[in-house]
């Protein structure tokens, strides 16, 4: 299974993408997956679509900030849901539920939302573009802005509870891909973990509990998170049988985080 995150393709030229397609299908991947950040929203159709033809094989991925840009949250994850419906091999994965890789590991996935529980979310002076690019987020003030990124934090966070559940009674081994790091110990900026100011917009608290709870209820599962987001990479441990990998990336270079060998 090859990984790429925060690919932000819409940066990128025709022939800057096809290179990018080769670097990942040099590995020989059986499946690829993109943990979010594929485009804009006006771009981001052409741009799965694309990436798919380039492929050929199949192409599982979640929705990041940047894909609702210059749109609204709807209006995105509709074209997810209609390019999953109308191309076998390309699946959003929130809308997939449990998508067995091997009779052992199955991959599941929720797009995430920094959700503005951890960190300082009142006090931060940070402020993403998401509060004046994406449609649904344009609140006139900053209670009204956490209160809907919490409120979105939480939709993603039951969705992922019901499917985490479905995965557990029939795979033993969980890959959960997500946009948004959902811990603080998997937020990474620079080695380090991102501050009070930035950790609001750049975990997904909400998600985290949930996988935590489920990690502690089926101790002989293991569960893997894939997320980016952050554009940092590490590793963080969080239980013994839960470990987070957020992928690291640069604009205008995308490259592949990891091939995992999925057992
Ligand atoms: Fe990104
Ligand atoms: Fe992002």
């Amino acid at each position: 299974l090859s990984w790429s995150t925060d690919i932000h393709l819409n940066f990128l030229s025709g022939a800057e993408i096809g290179a990018f397609a080769q670097r990942v299908l040099g590995d020989e991947p059986d499946a690829i997956v993109v943990t979010g950040d594929i485009a804009e929203a006006p771009s981001l159709e052409r741009h799965i679509v694309g990436l798919y033809r380039a492929l050929g094989r199949p192409l599982y991925f979640v929705l990041g900030n940047h894909d609702f840009y210059h749109g609204d949250i709807e209006e995105s994850r509709q074209v997810a849901r209609t390019i999953t419906a109308n191309i076998p091999d390309v699946t959003w994965l929130p809308t997939a539920g449990v998508c067995p890789l091997t009779e052992r590991t199955a991959l599941v996935g929720v797009d995430g939302w920094g959700d503005g529980r951890l960190g300082d979310p009142a006090g931060t002076p940070v402020n993403l573009n998401d509060f004046r690019l994406i449609e649904d987020l344009l609140a006139p003030s900053r209670a009204q802005l956490v209160s809907r990124v919490r409120a979105l934090g939480d939709a993603e966070a039951a969705s992922l509870s019901g499917v985490l559940e479905r995965a557990c009674a029939s795979h033993e081994s969980i890959i959960v891909a997500t946009h948004v790091p959902p811990f603080r110990e998997a937020c990474w900026h620079d080695g380090k973990v991102s501050n009070d100011e930035w950790l609001p917009w750049f975990t997904c608290a909400a998600v985290g509990e949930v996988l935590r709870a489920a990690a502690e209820a089926h101790p002989s599962h293991d569960f893997t998170v894939l997320c980016g987001h952050t554009h940092s990479g590490g590793v963080a441990q969080i239980v013994e049988n839960l470990v987070v990998r957020t992928g690291g990336a640069d604009y205008g270079a995308p490259g592949v985080a990891d091939v995992i060998d999925v057992a």
